[in-house]
């Protein structure tokens, strides 16, 4: 029966990795889903057997109503409130690890049992609040600014000494409860003092973070308990977790230091200045333009996701197609709220895959481009980012739609994006600004066509 239990767990890692090999890409995305998810029955089915006393009455009723919960919940929230969802499941894995790990103390447990619960606990405790912080944030059920004061960094460093110093006694003294009560208690302070200081703009990045987190608490819980399958799984979401959050640090061209303790979004960004003047233009001149465009580039971004325009976008697209011109979706790796944002809601749209290029093989074509219209994107079209030196983004990689002949850009005024600072694009001489809410323009445009 052992040897049987120790293949299904192999079995399911395997489905794990195979399940995540598939997520890298758009077309293959949901059935590495679906395999990762057999995996993970696999998993529970033989977790299941692997332990001699299972109450199963706890188990259904644990199964129901968290499934209950997710179901509902993958139905009832927005797809742009989904950020702030996974924030909320981070925490909640983080506080299953801590109660894994707690629930694996025993007074016969040897030194590396206690020292994964400590790890399970600690990390799993700050993951919690820390994610509950971000949702909070992002959600903004509380301020999404950075909170800084001064003496932030000697109190944060304090409370990682005391954690510690605390773990470290726990473990030469198991039977005094009272350390790991410390440990328990700044653990979850400090999840709140780590995030506290970074700003709203940030926290799809911290929740990537986080997420790597909740696997490493997953993995030392594994260890508490002895679940290979849970060590396994715990070490792919804390690798991949980081990956991504390397990823998102990369194509914002900022260190991951630099998120975590430079306040960046806390308010203090200074005005770039900007030369030239807005110029509007009406649906039916943007229609004109667009029915002699014979290459157009479509590069969407936070606002197509906020007024669901991604079905007009394909409507627009195919009438673009019958009218010859040749059609492309320029995707910024950091656009929207999340990774693969604009991904998934075009996928939605059923917008061929092939249709979609990634910045830097979009860039090199932009100057053949008649007309790239910018549907709800700003930051991640930010040609400051390139030109001016003194710009909280310059250097970020952005997509350089300013080289098209002509640019349109669909937004409802002339707010800032996430990060808070003027675009220079708005000004240029090619860009035209086509005013309202990306979805009525669009169907405005399509009205035109049709
Ligand atoms: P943003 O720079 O946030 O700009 C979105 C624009 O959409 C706004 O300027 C807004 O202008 C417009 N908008 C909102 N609702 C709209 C509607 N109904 N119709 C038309 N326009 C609408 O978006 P972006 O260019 O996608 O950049 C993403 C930002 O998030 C970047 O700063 C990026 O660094 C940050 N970020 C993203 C991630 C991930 S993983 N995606 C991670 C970390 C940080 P109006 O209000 O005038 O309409």
């Amino acid at each position: 029966m052992d040897m049987l239990i120790q293949f299904a767990y192999v079995v399911s890692a395997a489905l794990f990795i195979f399940g995540l090999k598939k997520l890298g890409s758009p077309a293959t995305a949901r059935r590495g889903n679906t395999i990762s998810a057999v995996g993970m029955l696999v998993a529970i089915v033989a977790a299941l057997l692997d332990q001699g006393i299972v109450d199963y009455q706890w188990i259904a009723i644990g199964f129901v109503a968290g499934g209950a919960i997710g179901a509902a919940a993958a139905r009832l929230v927005q797809m742009t409130s989904m950020p702030e969802m996974v924030a909320l499941f981070n925490g909640f894995g983080g506080l299953a690890s801590l109660l894994v790990g707690w629930a694996a103390l025993s007074p016969d447990a040897g030194t590396f049992t206690l020292i994964t619960i400590v790890l399970s606990i600690l990390i799993g405790g700050l993951t919690f609040t820390g994610s509950l912080i971000a949702y909070g944030k992002l959600s903004e059920n509380i301020g999404s600014g950075a909170v800084l004061f001064s003496g932030q960094q000697v109190v944060n460093s304090l409370i990682v000494l005391g954690i510690l110093g605390s773990a470290v006694m726990f473990c030469l003294q198991p039977g005094d409860m009272h350390w790991l009560y410390v440990v328990v208690g700044l653990s979850l302070v400090f999840g709140v003092m780590a995030v506290i200081p970074i700003g709203g703009a940030d926290m799809p990045v911290v929740i990537s973070l986080l997420n790597s987190y909740s696997g490493l608490a997953a993995c030392a819980a594994g260890f508490a308990v002895d679940n290979n399958i849970l060590i396994v799984a715990g070490s792919l979401v804390g690798a991949s977790g980081i990956i991504l959050t390397q990823i998102m640090c990369k194509a914002m061209n900022r260190s991951l230091a630099n998120v975590l303790f430079s306040g960046f979004g806390s308010g203090k960004v200074e005005a770039t200045e900007v030369e030239g003047e807005i110029k509007p233009i009406s649906v039916e001149d943007a229609y004109y333009v667009l029915e002699a465009a014979t290459n157009v580039a479509i590069i969407p971004g936070y606002g197509m996701a906020v007024a669901q325009a991604q079905h007009v976008v394909k409507e627009l697209c195919e009438l673009l197609e019958e009218n010859g011109a040749e059609v492309n979706f320029g995707i910024h790796p950091v656009a929207g709220r999340m990774p693969g944002h604009m991904n998934v809601l075009l996928a939605e749209a059923d917008v061929p895959y092939d249709q979609l290029l990634e910045m830097d093989d979009i860039n090199p074509r932009m100057e053949n481009v008649d007309v790239a219209i910018v549907i709800g994107a700003n930051d991640v079209v930010n040609p400051a980012a390139r030109e001016v030196e003194s710009s909280p983004i310059y250097g970020m990689p952005v997509i350089n739609v300013d080289m098209a002949r002509t640019v349109f850009v669909l937004k409802r005024s002339m707010a800032s994006g996430f990060a808070g600072i003027e675009n220079p694009l708005f000004y240029k001489d090619n860009t035209r600004m086509l005013f309202g809410d990306a979805k009525e323009s669009i169907g405005g445009l399509i009205r035109e066509f049709s």
